[in-house]
C-alpha cells in the first residue's frame, strides 16, 4: 500500500471512530479533534485547535489536570485517565457529562503527543441507576410481603375488637368513632393488599376470565376516593362481550394502575370511563378520564421505566411498564391518546378465550 493511500485510510478510521479521540501536544495543545468527539462536546474543529485541553474539562477539575498533564508528560504511558475517580467532560454550552479516558503515548518524530479516547458513558450510568433502583425495588417487595403479614394480623385484631364494640354500644358519638377506626383499618389492609399484589411473584394462572369482575372489584377498591374527589365513574359493559384467556391477579394490576393514573390526573373531579367490548375478534378494554392529559412530548415515554411526572416520593414510574408488561404476555396491546387538558384514553386489546 502507498504510502499516501495509507494516510488516508488511517485518517478515515480516525474520523469513523465512535469513540472520541483527542491528540494533544507535549504543551497541553489540542492538534487534533476527530468528528465523535466534536460531537461530544459541541464544538466546531476549528474552535478546539491549539486550544489547551483543558477547556474540555469542568472548571473545578482544569487546575488539577494542568498539574496531572505535566506530571505525565515526564514519564508518559498507556493507561486508563483518573483511576477509581469519576471524569465529566465540559461541553461548549457548559453542561457536563460523565466519561471514560484512555490516554495513549505517542513518539512522532522526536516529539511527544498524547492519544486520548474519549467514550460517553451518560447511558452506562443511566443503567446502572437503574438497576440499582430495580433492585432496591425487588428487596421493597420482599419487605413488602413480609411486612403485610405482621400488621395484617394485628390489624384484624383490632378490627374484629372495633366490630364487636360496634354491636354493643349505643351512644351514638361512639359508634361514629368505631365506625371511623373500622373504616380507617379496612383502608390500611387495601393498601397491604395492593403492595402484596405488586410483591407477590406466584407463577401466573391464565384461565378464561371475565373482565366485567376484574373490573367491578378494581373499581370498589377506590370508590370512597373517587367519590372525595368528585370524580363519576359510567361503565360501559357489551353485554355478549367474551371472556379473555388472562391471570385475575394480573388483570387486576392492570385495572388498578390505569385507575390509579386517572384518579391522580383528575384532582379537581371528573369523568372515569371503563368500557369493555367486543373487537376486531379481541375484548377492547378502555380506561378514558376527563383529566389534565399528558404532554405530547411525554407520550413515547410513558411506559418506560421509572419515567414519571409526579413528584419523587409520589410515583415510581413502574405502574404503566408493569401494565404494558402484563398485555405483552397476554398477547396484547395497549394504546395511548391523550390531549393536554382534555383528558386520556388507555385501550387494550386481548386475546378472547377460546
Ligand atoms: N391517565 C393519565 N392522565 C395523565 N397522565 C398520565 C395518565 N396515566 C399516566 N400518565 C403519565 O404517565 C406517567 C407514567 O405513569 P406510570 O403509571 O407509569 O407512573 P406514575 O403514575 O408516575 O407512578 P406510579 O404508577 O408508581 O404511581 C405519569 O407520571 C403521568 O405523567
Ligand atoms: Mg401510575
Amino acid at each position: 500500500m502507498e504510502l499516501q493511500a495509507d494516510h488516508s485510510l488511517y485518517k478515515l478510521i480516525v474520523e469513523a471512530s465512535p469513540n472520541g479521540l483527542l491528540l494533544v501536544d507535549e504543551r497541553g495543545a489540542i492538534v487534533m479533534a476527530n468528528p465523535c468527539l466534536l460531537a461530544q462536546f459541541g464544538y466546531q474543529e476549528a474552535e478546539l485547535l491549539g486550544q489547551l485541553v483543558e477547556v474540555l474539562l469542568p472548571k473545578p477539575a482544569q487546575a488539577i489536570h494542568r498539574a496531572h498533564r505535566i506530571g505525565y508528560m515526564q514519564d508518559p504511558q498507556a493507561r486508563p485517565m483518573g483511576r477509581g475517580r469519576e471524569l465529566y467532560g465540559l461541553r461548549k454550552d457548559g453542561t457536563e457529562f460523565p466519561v471514560e479516558i484512555g490516554l495513549t503515548p505517542l513518539r512522532v518524530s522526536g516529539r511527544t503527543y498524547v492519544l486520548a479516547s474519549v467514550v460517553d458513558i451518560t447511558e452506562r450510568r443511566r443503567l446502572e441507576e437503574q438497576l440499582r433502583r430495580t433492585e432496591r425495588i425487588a428487596e421493597l417487595g420482599t419487605l413488602a410481603s413480609g411486612m403485610a403479614h405482621e400488621i395484617g394480623t394485628p390489624m384484624n385484631v383490632i378490627l374484629g375488637r372495633a366490630e364487636y364494640l360496634l354491636e354493643r354500644v349505643t351512644e351514638e358519638p361512639i359508634k361514629k368513632s368505631l365506625q371511623v377506626i373500622v373504616t380507617q383499618v379496612e383502608r390500611i389492609t387495601r393498601v397491604m393488599n395492593q403492595l402484596l399484589a405488586f410483591a407477590r411473584r406466584r407463577p401466573v394462572e391464565r384461565r378464561p376470565l371475565d373482565l366485567r369482575e376484574t373490573i367491578e372489584g378494581s373499581l370498589e377498591m377506590f370508590q370512597e376516593r373517587m367519590a372525595r374527589h368528585g370524580i363519576r365513574i359510567e361503565k360501559s359493559f357489551q353485554d355478549d362481550c367474551p371472556k379473555v384467556h388472562a391471570d385475575a391477579d394480573q388483570m387486576s394490576q392492570v385495572l388498578i394502575n390505569l385507575v390509579m393514573n386517572a384518579i391522580q390526573a383528575m384532582p379537581e373531579g371528573g369523568m372515569l370511563r371503563v368500557a369493555l367490548a367486543r373487537a376486531d375478534g379481541m375484548v377492547r378494554l378502555t380506561v378514558a378520564d376527563t383529566g389534565h392529559g399528558i404532554a405530547q412530548q411525554d407520550l413515547p415515554k410513558i411506559f418506560d421505566p421509572f419515567f414519571t411526572t409526579k413528584e419523587t416520593g409520589k410515583g415510581t414510574g413502574l405502574g404503566l411498564t408493569v401494565v404494558k408488561g402484563i398485555i405483552d404476555e397476554h398477547g396484547g396491546s395497549i394504546q395511548v391518546e391523550s390531549d393536554s387538558g382534555k383528558g386520556t384514553t388507555f385501550t387494550i386489546s386481548l386475546p378472547v378465550s377460546q
